[in-house]
């Protein structure tokens, strides 16, 4: 359940990079969200270098790796038919990615598949959050009707996440060990005014 405390924490357009945004983590942390770029491709595979394997295995639902020509498909993205927002920070003076929240459309059904990965030390933190309620802006105002995806059932953080944000979760007919994660943008956030939906509103209309 999003707290009312969370509506507090600072969110505002980034001067630097046109349709990016900052974040302020409640230690302070100033973090960039802002859509990817070819350029970021360093950037990406350096992220996915330094994740444990656990969070590669939720991540991919598999040990494998992504392979460099993988990661430069998802660096170089349209914007259109495959979106995809990094969270950046400043470290010892260089950009660093911490994490990445994407989403492709599905041909013609109005679905787009989602996914998203923070690097370890930030899991936890509420970055999930943030990132998964800027992509569901961004899906908005791109026309998507439901971003959908899929999580290993015992994946906890993505269940709760999913719970939080208001997607319906349902095990996999084929396989109990996947739960698919839906969320009907027509009908998204619930019902403005009361609780929860109120603030998701206030939060969709507050992106830049
Ligand atoms: C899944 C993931 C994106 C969640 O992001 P996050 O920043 O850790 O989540 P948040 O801190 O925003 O927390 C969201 C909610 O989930 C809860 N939560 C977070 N991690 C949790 C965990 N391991 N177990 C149970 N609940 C958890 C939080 O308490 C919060 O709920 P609350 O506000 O009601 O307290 C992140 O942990 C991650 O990258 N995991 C590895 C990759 C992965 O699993 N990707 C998903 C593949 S589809």
């Amino acid at each position: 359940m999003l707290t009312q405390d969370e509506t507090l924490k600072t969110v505002a357009p980034s001067p630097s990079r046109p349709g990016s945004e900052m974040w302020a983590a409640a230690d302070g942390t100033v973090i960039t969200i802002r859509p990817i770029t070819a350029a970021d491709l360093a950037l990406e595979q350096e992220f996915v270098c330094g994740l444990s394997a656990r969070t590669g295995y939720q991540r991919l639902m598999s040990a494998r790796r992504l392979s460099l020509e993988e990661l430069r498909r998802f660096t170089d993205v349209d914007g259109e038919s495959e979106l995809a927002l990094v969270a950046t920070t400043s470290i010892r003076g260089r950009e660093r990615q911490i994490g990445v929240v994407r989403y492709v459309k599905e041909s013609a059904s109005g679905d787009a598949e989602m996914a998203v990965v923070l690097s370890d030390d930030w899991q936890g933190r509420g970055l999930g959050t943030r990132l998964l309620l800027s992509l569901i802006g961004a899906a908005n105002r791109h026309g998507v009707r439901r971003l959908v995806g899929m999580t290993l059932s015992d994946n906890s953080g993505m269940l709760a996440l999913a719970r939080k944000v208001g997607f319906e979760l349902a095990t996999d007919p084929r396989s109990a060990t996947i739960t698919n994660l839906a969320l009907d943008l027509a009908a998204w956030p619930p019902a403005a005014g009361a609780g929860r939906g109120g603030w998701l509103l206030q939060q969709l209309q507050a992106r830049p």
